[in-house]
């Protein structure tokens, strides 16, 4: 751990035009830098820096941040590893805190996990090489099934004895605690080994540690299950693993692809023939979990099932999850019979190859032959058939690449163009309208226009919401100052705008701008500063892009930003008066709050029937509209009923 002191210290030191300049070839273009944005594939500029703002950020993906942000997405580093690696480059000594006795007691439970895996594979290996029985049944079945010595090293393979408690007896003998061999599924609750008369296959975590293990049966009884597997544990999170990724991972990045299989032998198989990208999902459907995994390294998957009806419906079933996640995404599928691994040992690896080269389809081709083949002639099969589609490539998030999908559909189904993209745009609306509460992520487009095209929710507050917002990121510690006033107190801007709106916080209609202002509250009780950088770095993903929208923002010019040539990157940033924005600012948010109570208690006066409570009613709206009144008179705005 970091001591925060040390934090502010590099975050300090850390200048955006060296961090970024690393990756990207900066040229000076007005007061910015800009060049190609290392994110996304473009050929004009829209990678901007911002040295005064310490910032980057792309006006054509909307991905950039803070120096930290930037090393933590550019180079796959979480915060601590993007802040050691500023402090290498900056010279900065780190005082590592001292860990408190249950953060110890958890690390030293994950190392003494990692030791009895260690432990395990070290024996199970033993038993492969040096036993009679492991090396007349476990190794010969390895050769036999093409595998070589090296290859079975690298891969961590060993042999589990048929001796029913071998193992366990000889790692409690080399004193490991039986508990541990336990909680790792390695021995039985009766004591026994887990694993007996079995190949053995290491499951590895992404830095090459010994998490798990999966063992095959080399019986042919069909009542004996093929694979077994270790349980869970504090080391093993299934869905976040993915079988042979921390041998794969350089080779996914340098193909700009990974390939995805379903079983640990097809892995093992490719790997050694030469094809190195690859990873499995070992049986179970692909998780978002593993998906982000595989997204730390490329965009691209490629995925390799079986020809079986089984294999393909493996495929299709994770096929949405891997497009929300905005990944491309190509499908092979074998000939009838073959898996990867009986596939490449039987072709090999050129021929290999050139098949999955020529045999990969793009998903959505792939998914509507498939199912047109089926729905042949039958107009209502088709009609679903279409809305399944539709609803597939509903799913992919990048606008430009959706709209293209579209249009490839439209030809290929016989559909017109248009009425694809109603559907579409109301399945978006309606996705969108359920994941609102819990909005993770957010683009660089201004929220007006990323709703563009769908059904407009009734009277939200986006812009004076977004505005108050906007006002607490980038100018929050700002000095509050009238002029001519003379003030004893200094107020900040933060402090100014929560003093006046403390009463309608609830009423925010955006979950993420009510998020950041509570926030601001409850730092300000803390009697602590509100800067951009508390924003800029904050923990929660959603709250630093729309720090970072926020805080770029007056580089965009709004009505023409579709054509992005036209960022006026040398224009003069506006006027900061943050006091006189954030007087503004709140009379807006109150006065359109205040508008709906009106609407709300007009209605409720309509529906009255009580004279007594009707009274009141009007009253309240007598009340209201005065309020009303007087915001808009000082915003010289004219209110017509
Ligand atoms: P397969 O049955 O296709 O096995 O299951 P395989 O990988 O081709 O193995 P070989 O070639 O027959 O030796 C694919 C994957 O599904 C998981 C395993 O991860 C396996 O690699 N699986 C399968 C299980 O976890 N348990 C099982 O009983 C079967
Ligand atoms: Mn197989």
């Amino acid at each position: 751990m970091i001591d925060k002191a040390t934090v502010d210290a590099i975050i300090e030191a850390a200048k955006i035009e060296d961090v970024v300049g690393e990756f990207v070839n900066l040229k000076r273009r007005g007061v910015n830098l800009i060049g190609l944005c290392p994110f996304h594939n473009e050929k004009t500029p829209s990678f901007t820096v911002s040295t005064t703002k310490n910032i980057a950020k792309c006006f054509g993906c909307g991905k950039g941040g803070t120096p930290v942000q930037f090393l933590m997405e550019h180079e796959n580093l979480t915060f601590p590893e993007a802040l050691r690696y500023l402090a290498r480059k900056y010279n900065i000594e780190i005082q590592e805190k001292e860990f408190s006795v249950e953060e110890r007691m958890a690390q030293q439970m994950q190392e003494s996990l990692h030791l009895v895996n260690q432990y395990a594979v070290d024996f199970y290996r033993q038993q492969l090489f040096q036993t009679s029985e492991g090396k007349s049944v476990g190794l010969s079945y390895f050769k036999e099934r093409g595998f070589n010595e090296q290859t079975i090293k690298k891969f961590d393979l060993g042999f589990a004895p048929t001796t029913p408690d071998a193992f366990t007896k000889s790692a409690t003998k080399a004193g490991y605690q039986i508990d541990l061999l336990k909680k790792l599924g390695l021995t039985s609750q009766y004591d026994q080994d887990f694993f007996k008369e079995r190949v053995m296959f290491t499951i590895h975590n992404l830095s090459g540690k010994p998490i798990a293990f999966a063992g095959r049966t080399l019986k042919k009884d069909k009542k004996v299950p093929k694979y077994i597997n270790s349980p869970e544990t504090d080391v093993y999170i299934k869905n976040k693993v993915l079988y042979g990724l921390c041998f794969a991972k350089q080779a996914i990045r340098k193909e700009e692809e990974c390939i995805l299989v379903e079983g640990y032998t097809d892995v093992i198989s490719l790997s050694q023939a030469g094809v190195e990208n690859v990873v499995a999902s070992s049986g179970t459907s692909l998780t978002v979990g593993q998906i982000q995994l595989i997204k730390r390294y490329t965009q691209n998957i490629k995925i390799i099932y079986d020809g079986d009806t089984a294999g393909i419906k493996a495929a299709l079933r994770g096929l949405d999850l891997v497009l929300e996640q905005d990944m491309n995404v190509k499908i092979v599928l074998l000939p009838d019979g073959e898996d990867p691994d009986s596939y490449i040992q039987k072709v090999g690896a050129t021929q290999f190859r050139q098949y999955v080269q020529e045999e990969a389809k793009d998903f959505i081709f792939f998914k509507i032959n498939l199912l047109l083949e089926d729905a042949a002639n039958d107009p209502i099969k088709k009609s679903l058939l279409i809305k399944d589609i539709i609803e597939t490539v509903s799913k992919i998030p990048d606008n430009i690449k959706r709209s293209v999908y579209v249009k490839q559909c439209s030809d290929l189904m016989e559909i017109e163009e248009v009425v694809l993209h109603s559907e579409v745009n109301r399945l978006l609306s309606k996705a969108h309208q359920k994941s609102k509460p819990q909005e993770a992520t957010r683009t660089a487009v201004p929220a007006k226009l990323r709703r563009e095209g769908q059904e407009a929710s009734p009277a939200t507050h986006e812009f004076q919401e977004r505005d108050i917002v906007r006002l607490l990121i980038t100018g929050g510690d700002a000095i509050f100052k009238k002029e001519k006033e003379v003030s004893t107190k200094n107020k900040t801007v933060a402090q100014f705008i929560l003093d006046n709106i403390e009463d309608v916080i609830e009423n925010f209609d955006d979950s993420l701008y009510k998020l950041v202002v509570k926030e601001t509250r409850q730092r300000l009780k803390n009697g602590e500063l509100v800067d951009g950088n508390f924003f800029l770095y904050h923990d929660n993903p959603a709250i630093r892009q729309l720090a970072l929208d926020l805080t770029s923002s007056q580089y965009e010019i709004s009505p023409g930003w579709e054509e992005r040539e036209i960022f006026l990157n040398t224009q003069k940033m506006p006027d900061q008066n943050f006091t006189n924005d954030s007087e503004q600012g709140v009379k807006r948010f109150k006065l359109h709050k205040i508008m709906r109570m009106c609407a709300e208690n007009q209605k409720r006066i309509q529906a009255e029937a009580d004279t007594d409570k009707l009274m009141t009613l009007l009253k309240v709206q007598q009340k209201l509209l005065t309020i009303r009144n007087g915001l808009a008179k000082e915003l010289n705005t004219v209110i017509l009923d």
